[in-house]
């Protein structure tokens, strides 16, 4: 099969080659991949980051790419809940066995579900890694209807999912953005939306008492301590320093979006009961994963994918 393997870490070590097809288990099913979700975090995993952190012994050529959509075209005798020609969405990360940059992925049947009518294959396909997290957040934040919630980051992967959630509990969301595009984008998940990057001074943070926070918040003490208190902040660990609260009435949560069963199963069901989207920027060939990693760090709202 044509895959996205890396020869050693480095994005220099990228290329797209013939290699092996993975072998199933029992209770794996392999999908044949339409769309993967590029991740904000592949650059870290790109260059070794996850295996030094985490003292994983890496096995050339690798294969990234954490989450996809496809057809199922063959399973494990184990595999009972899918089918044969069933299209899906899953997620898999550091998967030992390849991961999503490639013809077929094969994964454990935990972590794949059918694709709901509501969302197209792209969309799928990007929506689990950035959707767990989020979810995660949420109970994290143990977020109730009596809450009120800013979303820091919301135009971005994790938090355009946190804020469709965060809806679906509570009608008291607001969202800080970035861009005009990302305001545009978070009003038309029905919140109301400001840009940070330009008028963070303009909100209330006296009026909320939870935020998930996924960027650095420049005057993190500053805005943060007007929050309405007792007040805390779950953070995903990952890009920006953790940030620190001197203030025993603010609780601040970093936490890791880990994978498992449940996660998977409850933000499956969300997806389907609150009808949960993700806004796709821009849909790469593989081929250009070049200029779709030199996009990662430009300005967009949501996610980007490779067509594979
Ligand atoms: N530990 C975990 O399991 C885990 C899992 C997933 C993600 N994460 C971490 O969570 C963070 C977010 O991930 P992501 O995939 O959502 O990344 P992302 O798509 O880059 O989202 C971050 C968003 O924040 C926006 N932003 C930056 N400064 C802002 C400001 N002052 N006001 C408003 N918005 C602002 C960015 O906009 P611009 O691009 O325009 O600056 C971007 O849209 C990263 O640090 C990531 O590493 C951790």
């Amino acid at each position: 099969m044509k895959a996205l393997i890396l020869s050693d870490f480095g994005r220099e070590h990228l290329y797209i080659k013939e290699t092996s097809a993975p072998q199933i288990s029992e209770n794996d099913a392999l999908i044949k991949v339409q769309f993967a979700g590029i991740g904000e975090w592949d650059q870290f995993e790109i260059n070794g980051g996850y295996h030094e952190m985490l003292n994983i012994k890496p096995e050339f050529p690798y294969i990234c790419g954490s989450e996809g959509a496809g057809e199922i075209i063959k399973k494990g005798k184990n595999v009972h809940h899918l089918s044969i020609g069933d299209l899906v969405y899953a997620c898999s990360f550091l998967n030992e066995k390849g991961g999503f940059f490639a013809e077929y992925v094969a994964v454990n049947q935990d972590m794949i579900k059918r694709i709901p009518s509501h969302l197209s294959s792209a969309e799928a396909s990007a929506i689990s890694g950035v959707g767990t997290t989020a979810l995660r957040g949420m109970m994290k934040l143990e977020l109730g209807e009596l809450d009120n919630i800013i979303v820091h980051g919301a135009s971005g992967g994790v938090d355009h999912l946190a804020v469709q959630l965060a809806k679906s509990i509570t009608n008291n969301v607001f969202a800080v953005a970035s861009g005009e595009d990302g305001v545009q984008l978070c009003e038309s998940m029905g919140v109301n939306a400001l840009n940070g990057k330009s008028n963070l001074g303009d909100v209330e943070f006296s009026k909320f008492n939870k935020m998930l926070l996924t960027t650095q918040l420049e005057d993190y003490r500053t805005h943060t301590e007007d929050m309405l208190k007792p007040a805390v902040i779950a953070y995903p660990v990952g890009n920006y320093d953790v940030p620190e609260s001197n203030d025993n009435q603010i609780e601040v949560i970093p936490y890791y979006g880990d994978l498992d069963k449940a996660i998977i199963e409850e933000f499956d069901y969300h997806v389907r009961n609150h009808k949960i989207r993700c806004n796709i920027s821009k849909v790469f060939d593989i081929k250009d994963f070049n200029n779709a990693y030199n996009h990662l760090e430009k300005h967009y709202t949501g996610k980007l994918v490779f067509r594979v």
